[in-house]
């Protein structure tokens, strides 16, 4: 890479089998760019290190899993979707060496239904299932949709009171537990836990989905997830997963970065080769 290229970077442990060097590359290939994108696994104790030599050096990039709390802390500003999330999932150079922290996650979420599936959420009803950090990531975007209702159901009924607390002048948000979910119809049922991840089954009541429903699993996998297939099998409308969430808030990552937000509609074809 040239004088004037830009190192992108994205930071996570693990991270050697993260998507984004792919969809990044791509797009910065089909941008015509110079600039080049890699995975750099970095360990807990070593997360405020590498931000600080990120900063220094005018690198930007994304932050994955386990240090999205600590980029959150380790940012010298936050946009306001990053700051109601808590939670940062892209670092961009501003003025020069100022490291601002975004989280794009609820813009993907929300772009993927709105625009490439063709499911509004203004004026419907949305169940969120879950109220962990995946939750929190993506409220703010969700909510000014103008929702009619956002119902956060969990496990632990406290966590999810807690997170409609802090919310709630956003938009209605109501919190139960699933049990509670099953006596209303829902237009949406998103599905947020990360119970599909370690293989565990998620004990939902039957009556959250109906024909009309629309289920959406922000986890992704090779084959359907097992919230897709309990979904599929309860006759939901439609059942997806988390692909194209993905892709979406790896291209407004790339937007913060370079002011273009690339097409990512052959990035969603190419995903399933790469
Ligand atoms: P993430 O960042 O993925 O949101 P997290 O903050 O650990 O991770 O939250 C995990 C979420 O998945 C929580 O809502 C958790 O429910 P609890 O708050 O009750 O722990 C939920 N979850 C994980 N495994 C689950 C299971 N087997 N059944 C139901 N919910 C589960």
């Amino acid at each position: 890479i040239g004088a004037s290229s830009r190192l992108l970077a994205v930071i996570g442990d693990p991270v050697a089998h993260s998507l984004s060097p792919a969809m990044q590359n791509a797009a910065i290939t089909a941008l015509g760019l110079d600039a080049v994108y890699v995975a750099i696994r970095v360990d807990p104790p070593g997360v405020a290190h590498v931000i600080r030599a990120f900063e220094a050096v005018g690198v930007a990039g994304n932050v994955t899993v386990p240090h999205k709390l600590a980029a959150a802390e380790l940012a010298n500003g936050l946009t306001p979707r990053a700051q109601r999330a808590g939670a940062v999932n892209t670092l961009a150079i501003r003025g020069g060496s100022v490291l601002l922290g975004d989280n794009t996650d609820g813009a993907g979420l929300v772009v993927d239904l709105v625009n490439n599936l063709g499911v509004p959420l203004k004026g419907r009803r949305l169940l969120v299932l879950g109220a962990g950090g995946a939750v929190r990531g993506v409220l703010a975007p969700v909510l000014e949709e103008a929702p009619a209702v956002v119902m956060i159901a969990n496990r632990t009924v406290a966590r999810a009171e807690e997170l409609a607390r802090a919310f709630d002048d956003l938009g209605t948000v109501t919190a139960g537990g699933f049990e509670d979910a099953g006596g209303s119809r829902w237009d949406v049922v998103i599905n947020a836990t990360s119970a599909g991840l370690g293989g565990q089954a998620l004990t939902l009541p039957d009556s959250i989905v109906s024909p009309d429903s629309v289920c959406y699993d922000m986890s992704y996998s090779r084959i359907d997830t097992p919230f897709q297939r309990w979904a599929a099998a309860r006759g939901a409308a439609r059942a997806y997963q988390g692909w194209g969430m993905l892709v979406e808030q790896a291209a407004e990552a790339y937007l913060l970065w370079r002011g273009v937000r690339p097409d990512t509609a052959p990035v969603r074809g190419a995903l399933a080769s790469l």
